[in-house]
């Protein structure tokens, strides 16, 4: 029988049993996210209709999981009130605003183009509203489905958070967005401490969020040494946009971890690929006429983050290399890369007929995401000088693209564990035995595991073929 047979329908609640069955803890530890409202009905294939309607997503969800608005409130804690709300000025180390109560949240918050953005730096430009969390929720359903779970090496982080209930651990989410990936591993871990980072508020219900769980206001480009050594597990996902010196935010991040912890970097390979086997295609331009609308999309969005302070053009190589580089904090022999390939839309095939499932659902979340990212980085590149009508040319190129062609976009990983103390190898991890009729029954067929710099670089060569192309001119002067 299929893994993604119909939902079956209780009291109040539609449940795709079967699949949930098919994750790994903890998401099912949390309580089974892929529960819906009985106003969801199944496709043929068991999946849910909501994937077409961007925003009946939020009505299907748990009630841990972020709402449309932002109900929390933030106040000063540990900041000092001289350096709150001040950006990027290298001194402030501490997180400016922790979550408590009577602060306005719109405080944080600006609006440009009718989206709303953080009000503390202008390097991150992606909005943080409803449509981008939106966004991003079904991002981290993809990614989840790809890699199985919250985290790529599931047994290792098991393995080091192995207390009852995650008793006296400690867990940090960087960038942390709607907050998502924080509040799954809150309730998969009740007793660890779960601490989200993030330029914006949180959109959670501060009545349903788990008392082990807190979101504070922090920069990361101001330095993470008020988190020194606090961390067992530390998430980094999809923050590049927003770092300045990537590489120095590694060191930084790398520092927060305990001993033995460890650290799971994960971010886009903003160059897109087309088909299968997947091949780069340039950005359309006046010398590419037949080249990507959305692919230039990505590109101005990159170049304008870049004028902006960003280092997401620093953070490929970075990211790629892997965390072998940081042999004086992490322990080399801990350390992997990674890519995983997302299709946007349901073109990706396969003759197994649970893989082509979970390739559709992984493709129509993704198009979604990637319908709305780029839609979200219009203010940006707006600002950068594009007129409308052109940017208007490109959306509807990209779209059509995301509709009817065969896009993908590629997830680069980086993992490593910290040294035990005096530089010593990270202490060896108690195996924790998993019952394999625990484990997903599908496996999702794009992802790749590189055990060494030389493998992952190799295949970054391999990726290189067709990106030796003239960069497209910039925008027209004012
Ligand atoms: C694309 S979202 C990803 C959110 C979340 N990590 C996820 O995977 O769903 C990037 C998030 O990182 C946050 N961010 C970017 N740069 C940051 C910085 N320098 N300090 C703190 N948060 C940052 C943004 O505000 C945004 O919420």
């Amino acid at each position: 029988m299929s893994q993604f047979s119909a939902p079956k329908k209780t009291k109040g609640n539609v449940m795709c049993t079967s699949f949930a069955r098919s994750l790994p803890d903890p998401w099912v530890l949390a309580g089974s996210k892929l529960t819906a409202t009985t106003s969801i009905t199944s496709t043929p294939l068991g999946l849910w209709t909501f994937l077409d309607e961007p925003r009946a997503i939020f009505s299907s969800l748990p009630p841990h999981f972020p709402r449309n608005k932002a109900a929390t409130s933030y106040a000063g804690s540990m900041a000092d009130p001289k350096v709150a709300y001040t950006d990027d000025d290298g001194k402030s180390g501490i997180s400016a605003l922790s979550e408590q109560s009577s602060v306005v949240d719109e405080r944080l918050l600006r609006t440009v183009e009718g989206r709303k953005f953080n009000t503390l730096t202008e390097t991150y430009f992606l909005p943080a509203d409803e449509d981008e969390w939106s966004r991003l929720n079904k991002q981290h359903m993809a990614i989840g489905l790809g890699l199985q779970g919250l985290f790529p090496n599931g047994d290792i982080v098991r393995a080091i958070l192995q207390t009852k209930d995650g008793e006296g651990k400690s867990i940090l989410d960087l960038g942390c967005g709607t907050g998502v990936w924080s509040l799954e591993m809150a309730k998969a871990y009740p007793r660890a401490r779960v601490v989200g980072i993030d330029l914006a508020p949180v959109p959670i219900d501060p009545e349903t969020k788990p008392p082990n769980c807190t979101f504070e206001i922090d920069n990361i480009n101001n330095g993470l040494t008020h988190f020194d050594k606090q961390f067992d597990v530390i998430n980094a996902r999809l923050i590049g946009f927003g770092l300045q010196n990537f590489r120095k935010s590694m060191v930084d991040v790398a520092r927060c971890l305990k001993p033995g912890g460890i650290v799971i970097w994960l971010d886009g390979d903003y160059d897109l690929y087309w088909g299968y086997p997947p091949k780069y295609m340039p950005p359309y331009s006046e010398a590419y006429p037949e080249g990507s609308g959305l692919q230039r999309i990505f590109y101005e969005t990159r170049r304008a983050a870049t004028a902006k302070g960003s280092d997401i053009f620093g953070m490929s190589l970075a990211l790629d290399e892997g965390l072998w580089q940081q042999s004086d904090i992490l322990d080399p022999a801990t350390c992997q890369t990674a890519s995983l390939l997302l299709p946007m839309g349901e073109w990706m095939k396969s003759d197994d007929i649970n893989e082509a499932q979970l390739l559709g659902f992984v493709g129509k979340l993704m198009r979604q995401d990637i319908m709305a990212a780029h839609k979200g980085a219009q203010p940006v590149l707006l600002k950068a000088g594009w007129p409308q009508t052109v940017l208007d040319e490109w959306s509807s190129k990209a779209d059509d693209e995301i509709t009817n062609g065969k896009v993908s976009i590629r997830m680069r990983l980086a993992w490593g564990r910290r040294r035990g103390d005096s530089g010593q190898p990270a202490p060896a991890l108690e195996p924790i035995p998993v019952d394999d009729s625990e484990r997903p029954q599908v496996k999702y067929p794009h992802y790749e595991i590189y055990q060494t710099k030389e493998q992952s670089l190799a295949a970054v060569e391999k990726r290189k073929a067709g990106k030796n192309i003239t960069p497209p001119p910039f925008p027209p002067s004012p």
